[in-house]
Formats: C-alpha cells, structure tokens, sequence
C-alpha cells in the first residue's frame, strides 16, 4: 500500500463529486485532482487543433506535445491546457457533450492514467473520476461511490447554469446526463462502477455540509488503521 494517503471519489455526472472533494481536499489539506478536468481538456484540445472528436487516431498523436497543470484558487481549481487557462472553456456544452467518446479512447485512458498516477506517487491525494477506485489508485485508502437520483443531479446542474446566467433547460440536462451517464458505464475499457471495497453514500437529498462530515468520519476512521 501507498505511503502517502490517497482517496478515491467516483460516480455518475453531477453527483457531487468535486463540490465534496474539493472541501475535503482543503479540510485535509492534500492535493485534489479532477481527472474529468483532465479529459476534458484533452477533447478540448482536439477541438482547437480543428479535430473531429471522431479522429481518435489524430487525437493521440497530440498527446506528447500537451500539458495539463492544476492551480487550486480558494474558489475554483483552475486548469491549464498548455499553459493556457482553460478553467470555463472546457464546460463548454460542446465539450461536455463529447468528453465521453473521446475519453473512451484506449490510448487516451492510458496515457491520463499514468500521468494522474504519478501525481497521486508522492503526495497525499484527493481524486474524483469515473475509475480511480477501480484502474487509478486501486490501492486507495479509502474509496468512496457517490451517487444521487439522477432528477437531483439534473436540477442541480440547472440552478448551477442558471447561478452562471446560462441559458439551460431541465429536460435537456437530464437527457444530457442519462447519455453520459450510459456512455460511461458501458464503454470497454475502465467503466464507471462501484469498486467492490468502495463505500456507497447516496447524496440524494442530502445537503453538502452533511456529505462532508459523513466523508470525513471515513477518512479518519481509516487514517488511524
Ligand atoms: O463533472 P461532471 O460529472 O460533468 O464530469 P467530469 O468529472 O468533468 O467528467 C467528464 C467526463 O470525463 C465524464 O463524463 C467521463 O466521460 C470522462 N471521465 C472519465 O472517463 N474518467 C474519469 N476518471 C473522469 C472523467
Ligand atoms: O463533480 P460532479 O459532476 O459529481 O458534481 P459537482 O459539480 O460537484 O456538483 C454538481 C452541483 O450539485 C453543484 O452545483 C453542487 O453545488 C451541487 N451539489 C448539491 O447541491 N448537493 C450536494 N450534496 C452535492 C452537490
């Protein structure tokens, strides 16, 4: 097992995962890593050198030249694609609606992984996905699957557009997330799915503050083992 500490925070679009990890991360004061934001950024960059999301083979080959790097801000953590800040750009609609064909790439996965892995080497993490509890940090301390309705997760997603004074629509939101939701459990390589030795907390109903706490009893229950 690890030296450093590492939790593993996954589950299905909007359940709460990077509200929660991000206070957790600064409770605990360990690093936190959103590997959502990392695949984003690579469809991102698929977009800006004027790529179909389609093109997978094309899209590998910008791999080596990309560098993603994380600045955490009291607000938000804010990310780089290239040295440039992409913190906005890549929730885009259009990015969020094809980060899950791209990040289905085989190639993509592996690379994305390895690069989240040696981050987690040598500090104590926080880091929420699809499949760190699983393919990541199997050897996570502690591992938690966090789901909610998927109609909360929508409404949700919805006050948190209108908050940003997009235009959003309930119905399209919970299409939207049903879609990625089923594109992420059904895809070959890394699906979305409960680690058997993860802890389910569903936050359905639940207000953050109460799914902190429950996720901090964890991860001192587990600290002193
Ligand atoms: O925050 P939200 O739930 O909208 O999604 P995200 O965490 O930003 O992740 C965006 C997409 O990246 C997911 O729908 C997955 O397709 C992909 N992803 C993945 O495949 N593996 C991960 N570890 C994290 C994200
Ligand atoms: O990272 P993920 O896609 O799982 O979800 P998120 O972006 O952390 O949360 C989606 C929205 O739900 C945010 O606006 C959170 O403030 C909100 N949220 C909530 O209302 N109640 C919770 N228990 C957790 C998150």
């Amino acid at each position: 097992m690890a030296e450093n500490f590492q939790v593993a925070i996954d589950g299905p679009a909007s359940a709460g995962k990077s509200t929660i990890a991000k206070i957790l991360a600064t409770d605990f004061k360990y690093v936190y890593v959103d590997t959502g934001a990392m695949y984003r950024a690579i469809t991102l960059a698929a977009k800006k050198a004027g790529l179909a999301y389609e093109e997978e083979k094309k899209i590998i080959a910008l791999l080596p030249q990309i560098t993603i790097r994380f600045e955490p801000d009291p607000l938000m953590q804010r990310v780089f694609l290239n040295g440039e800040e992409v913190t906005d750009d890549i929730r885009s609609t259009e990015i969020t609606n094809n980060v899950s064909l791209v990040s289905s790439y085989a190639a993509i996965r592996e690379d994305l992984v390895k690069r989240q892995r040696s981050i987690a080497d040598s500090q104590n993490v926080i880091m929420d996905g699809r499949d760190i509890g699983t393919t990541v940090l199997p050897n996570a301390q502690v591992k938690i699957f966090l789901v909610a309705s998927v109609s909360e997760r929508a409404e949700r997603r919805y006050k948190e557009n209108i908050a940003k004074g997009m235009t959003t629509n309930l119905a399209d939101l919970k299409a939207d997330i049903e879609m990625r939701d089923y594109k992420d459990s059904h895809r070959k390589i890394s699906p979305l799915v409960q680690a058997k030795d993860a802890i389910l907390v569903d936050t359905t109903g639940q207000k953050i503050e109460d799914v902190v706490s429950e996720i901090t009893k964890i991860i001192k229950n587990n600290q002193y083992q």
